[in-house]
């Protein structure tokens, strides 16, 4: 007999792939893809080894050739038959990953969900550029944003040019084939034309190309390599700053594990009164 604890209920998981190397997946990515009896991914955006993670008998569908109807139709007959999807997302998918659209199909279809994130690509691409996008006193924010136009708008107030203003760093996604309004608006928004830029195509694939160049000289290089889709700007003084040091891992700072070194203790003190690092 099979008790209503027992019957078949279906699950959708919307796993982050990561940017795209398979090594990147994480174990729990990797556990959800190999307990699903349907994978959804997208060919183009993460790598095919990712699949090796699946049963050979699971149902593999590339999303590229389906509306978001086609995809609810997959999740209501896993409601039906009690099916496992994995439904693979590049990056994080709480990151332009139209995750939430189908959040929302599953609750009202009433499916159970669960979420496994990814590495973004700006968390990729800073490990390539080899920098910590947050530095004391230089930035201590990251603003992950688009540029305007083209079919998605933004909302009043996030354009780049607004938060340029801001001056810390910048990870820019979706905006390659725009390079000329991008400068423009990193300008106007009042970055200096010698701001580090970190320009990365698809990052972690055979294919990477990374190239560091500056605000003045981000359109060149973009139109130089013919970039237009699969690329991340990451923009800001954080890309060249060196000599800062951390609070954190100062002698002189204390924490529930570490006790402060007295004499480095009064010197942080006394360079915080002057106003200066750390
Ligand atoms: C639809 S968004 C998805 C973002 C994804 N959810 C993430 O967390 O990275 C696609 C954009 O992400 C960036 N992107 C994703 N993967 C990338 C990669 N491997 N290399 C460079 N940029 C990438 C590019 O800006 C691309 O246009």
């Amino acid at each position: 007999m099979t008790s209503m604890a027992d019957a078949p209920t279906g699950k959708v998981t919307f796993v982050g792939a990561g940017p795209g190397a398979a090594d990147l997946l994480t174990f729990r990515a990797a556990r959800a893809i190999a307990e699903a009896d349907v994978v959804i991914w997208a060919a183009s955006l993460v790598q095919a080894e990712v699949l090796d993670h699946a049963r050979a008998e699971a149902e593999i569908l590339d999303s590229a050739a389906m509306s978001l109807e086609d995809v609810v139709a997959v999740y209501e007959r896993a409601l039906a038959e009690g099916l496992k999807v994995a439904r693979i997302h590049s990056g994080d998918p709480a990151l332009w990953g139209g995750t939430q659209e189908q959040l929302d199909r599953c609750r009202a279809l009433g499916i159970e969900t669960e979420i496994v994130p990814g590495v973004s690509s700006f968390s990729a691409v800073a490990a390539l550029a080899q920098r910590e996008l947050t530095i004391p006193e230089v930035a201590q924010s990251v603003i992950l944003t688009r540029l305007g136009g083209g079919k998605t708008p933004m909302p009043p107030g996030e354009e780049v040019r607004e938060f340029a203003r801001h001056g810390t760093t910048m990870a820019i996604f979706l905006s390659a084939a725009r390079s000329g309004q991008l400068v423009r608006e990193l300008l106007e928004g009042g970055y200096p034309t010698g701001t580090p830029v970190v320009i990365a195509y698809q990052a972690t694939w055979p294919e990477e190309l990374v190239v560091r160049c500056t605000v003045e000289t981000l359109e060149e290089t973009v139109k130089e390599h013919k970039l237009w889709k699969h690329t991340l700007f990451l923009v800001g003084p954080a890309l060249d700053a060196e000599g800062t040091r951390s609070h954190l891992y100062h002698p002189g700072h204390f924490h529930g594990y570490r006790k402060a070194d007295p004499e480095a203790r009064k010197a942080l003190r006394e360079a915080r009164g002057r106003g200066g690092t750390p």
